[in-house]
């Protein structure tokens, strides 16, 4: 009943029965790789924001594509609906059932198949987890080509099928650049396979660039290879405090200037997103002098610690006499590297720690990005919703925060529970204003389910048509991730 203001269960999707559940059985050939009882099935059921919660009464856990594939025909055929879930970080309840939708769990594929150490591509099952893969190639003085806080958690699956971007796009670009192939089970069951295919490959449509970034819409992708970087030898990170938006500006074109082959990350954050990171950490902020408008984070990644940290320090020194930087530190050692990382890391945890979060994640041009973060808030303000310090109010208050050297802004208006006041003060109104300014209303995070409703605020028609006419060529039963974005 949670949705049901937005969306009734289709009466044509099949309710499962004792027959499927027998079948599912001898298909898995083990009980244990299924889960049916109301306690185990919660954590699946429920996204990491706890902002959406499905009934599903059944987790499937295959071992084998093979698996996948006897699971899908048979569902595509019995007309039962499937959610593919990996690691369950999304946020935008895309990976949790709506009703009662099979959950199909990669957890249990998640082997390593191959590494190629000259050419540095990576082949694994879809279930592995992401800092599994970043620690296997570690040993072998490579890196994975992306980074973000979910590492833990999130699958090599999970986030080609989200297109995820993180911390270090900037310098290694999205997944559509750097996955090489993928093996998927279809929602008839087919298996397809790039999975061996070699850096260049013009023979035709490249089918895996529709799965990546699909959201589990469109097949189950079970497999991935992917070019892997070689691991710099050394990496700083510098933490900057600014006093306005205007000057983060000037701070990140003269980054990319002055630091050029070496910048791996550039990522700011407003003062309100450190306020609750320190509440959260229970620590005091690493920049002691002051509370500063706006902190930036800058790594570098290279391979001669001595010709990078001079860089940086020049940067830093010409940045500081130019008054673009108000203060500033540069890691010594790799557990402050660390340390100063969690700064940026632990935001996601912080803003939901008071009880939830409304996350618009978004692309606008540079100089428009931060205005939404004001705009939020004035609105908010009007509304007489928020006290960051009174639980009297349900609104904590509205931060900032993200991925500056991509576009990319992470507005994260942090409450003490959710309810449709909020909701309705901040949707469409977010969108409306993202829009005005041509900027996507999903940057990385994808639509999922929160944000089915609004894909015409950066999708065309023509566009929106393409997208259903695939989905329904490729899924004409609609089994596969229903009641989201397409
Ligand atoms: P899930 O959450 O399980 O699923 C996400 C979507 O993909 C769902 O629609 C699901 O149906 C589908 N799916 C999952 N696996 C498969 C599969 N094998 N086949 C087909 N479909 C599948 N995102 C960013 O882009 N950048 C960030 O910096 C970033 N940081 C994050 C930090 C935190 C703390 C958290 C909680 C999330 C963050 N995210 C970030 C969100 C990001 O979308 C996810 O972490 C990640 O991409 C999802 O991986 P997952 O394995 O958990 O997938
Ligand atoms: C991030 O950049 O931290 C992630 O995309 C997660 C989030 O926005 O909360
Ligand atoms: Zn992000």
């Amino acid at each position: 009943d949670t949705y049901s203001d937005k969306v009734q269960r289709d009466s044509k999707y099949k309710k499962l029965d004792e027959k499927d559940l027998l079948f599912f059985r001898d298909i898995l050939k083990d009980g244990n790789y299924m889960i049916s009882n109301e306690q185990d099935l919660e954590f699946y059921n429920e996204d990491w924001m706890r902002k959406y919660k499905g009934q599903s009464q059944l987790v499937l856990k295959p071992k084998t594509t093979e698996q996948v594939s006897e699971i899908m025909k048979y569902c595509n055929a019995q007309k039962l609906a499937v959610v593919p879930q990996g690691g369950n970080t999304g946020l935008v309840g895309g990976s949790i059932p709506v009703f009662d939708e099979i959950i199909l769990s990669l957890s249990n594929m998640n082997k390593i198949r191959s590494f190629d150490s000259v050419s540095g591509i990576l082949k694994c099952d879809a279930g592995v987890i992401l800092e599994n893969a970043d620690n296997f190639l570690a040993e072998n003085g490579y890196i994975f080509p992306l980074d973000l806080g979910a590492k833990g958690s999130c699958h090599v699956g999970g986030v080609c099928a989200t297109n995820a971007g993180g911390l270090r796009l900037l310098r290694y670009g999205s997944l559509h650049g750097t996955v090489l192939g993928l093996e998927a089970v279809l929602p008839d069951g087919t298996i397809y396979s790039s999975i061996d295919a070699l850096r260049k490959d013009n023979t035709g449509y490249d089918f895996k660039q529709l799965l990546i970034g699909s959201e589990g819409t469109l097949g189950v992708i079970t497999g991935v290879s992917i070019l892997c970087p070689s691991r710099p030898t050394s990496t700083n990170v510098a933490f900057l405090a600014v006093s306005s938006y205007e000057t983060v500006q000037k701070v990140f074109v003269g980054a990319r200037k002055e630091l050029s082959e070496i910048l791996s990350a550039f990522e700011f954050m407003d003062g309100k997103s450190q306020l609750l990171t320190g509440r959260y950490l229970k620590a005091d902020h690493p920049i002691e002098s002051g509370d500063y408008p706006f902190y930036v984070l800058i790594e570098t990644s290279g391979s001669n610690r001595d010709h990078d940290m001079e860089k940086l320090e020049t940067f830093l020194a010409n940045a500081m006499e130019e008054g673009l930087v108000d203060d500033g530190i540069i890691a010594q050692d790799e557990a402050q590297s660390q340390s100063l990382w969690s700064w940026r890391e632990s935001i996601p945890e912080a803003s939901a720690h008071d009880g939830g979060v409304y996350k618009y994640d978004v692309s606008i041009p540079l100089k428009d990005l931060y205005g939404l973060v004001e705009a939020a808030e004035t609105k908010l303000n009007e509304a007489n919703l928020v006290d960051i310090d009174s639980n009297d109010k349900p609104v904590v208050g509205a931060i900032g925060y993200g991925h500056l050297g991509d576009g990319n802004l992470h507005l994260n208006v942090c409450v003490r529970e959710y309810n449709k006041n909020i909701e309705k003060t901040l949707e469409p109104f977010v969108y409306e204003w993202i829009q005005e300014k041509q900027g996507s209303i999903s940057a990385e995070h994808g639509l999922g389910f929160q944000k089915k409703n609004y894909i015409g605020y950066s999708k065309s028609d023509v566009e929106i048509k393409l997208i259903k006419d695939i989905k329904n060529h490729y899924d004409p039963n609609g089994i596969l991730n229903p009641y989201k974005y397409v």
